[in-house]
């Protein structure tokens, strides 16, 4: 009989097709390398190419990690992302900055680790992410608490409702964006015979160190 073990054995893995790619040429700073394998996955049709799993720490020092959207990446390498205080991940946040991303390009065989410290933005940056939201996503986080326990259906519903009347520029005081400032940043290209590329720059106050690693 097949074991669950002898099934995955036989799921292929690093199935995408890595570009071609100079190392030797990579530039001095994260950002530029990281908007380009960004851009090339949206453009070849990387599904949700902005999406990326964020971990953080809770206050018991234990890991914890989800998915969520990057909303930008700033010209000095910040990455932008959006969530309630209310959460999990934004009690965390608060209690411990110390987080990572990790981005996935599996059509590509890339992916991408960050590694660092997230700042909480300015109010005003918040309220706009908060009002560029899908009017349902608006309603959703002022009904509730993110990460709460559920209540009925029932009441779901009455609170959404009684969100979904209230104006149009009402901002949730718990959304926050966040912006995740890298120590390091690593980019990985995946090889079939498993001799993987990684790059990895590391922070030096205002310079960035590149290293090769073996894979
Ligand atoms: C593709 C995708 C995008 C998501 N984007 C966000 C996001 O931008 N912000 C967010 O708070 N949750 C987002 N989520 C939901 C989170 O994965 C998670 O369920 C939620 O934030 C609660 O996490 P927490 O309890 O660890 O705080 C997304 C989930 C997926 C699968």
């Amino acid at each position: 009989m097949q074991t669950l073990r002898d099934e995955l054995r036989a799921v292929p893995s690093i199935v995408g097709r890595a570009p071609d790619f100079d190392w030797a040429s990579a530039p001095d700073e994260p950002h530029e390398l990281f908007v380009r394998w960004l851009q090339h996955a949206i453009e070849t049709g990387v599904p949700e190419a902005h999406a990326a799993t964020l971990s953080t720490v809770d206050e018991q020092g234990l890991p914890d990690a989800r998915v969520l959207i990057v909303k930008d990446v700033t010209e000095d390498c910040g990455f932008k992302i959006a969530t309630s205080d209310e959460s999990a991940k934004g009690r965390q946040l608060v209690a411990n900055p110390n987080c990572a991303l990790t981005f996935y390009w599996s059509p590509l065989a890339r992916a991408v680790r960050v590694r660092g410290v997230a700042q909480r933005a300015p109010g005003a940056e918040s309220a706009e992410d908060f009002l560029a939201r899908h009017p349902h996503a608006r309603a959703i986080a002022l009904a509730g608490q993110q990460s709460a326990a559920y209540p009925d259906d029932g009441a779901q519903a009455e609170l959404l409702a009684q969100a979904m009347s209230t104006d149009a520029g009402t901002v949730s005081p718990h959304w926050s964006v966040w912006t995740v400032i890298p120590n390091s940043v690593e980019f990985w290209q995946g090889d079939p015979s498993r001799n993987h590329q990684r790059l990895r720059y590391i922070r030096n106050d205002h310079t960035w160190e590149k290293q090769r690693l073996w894979p």
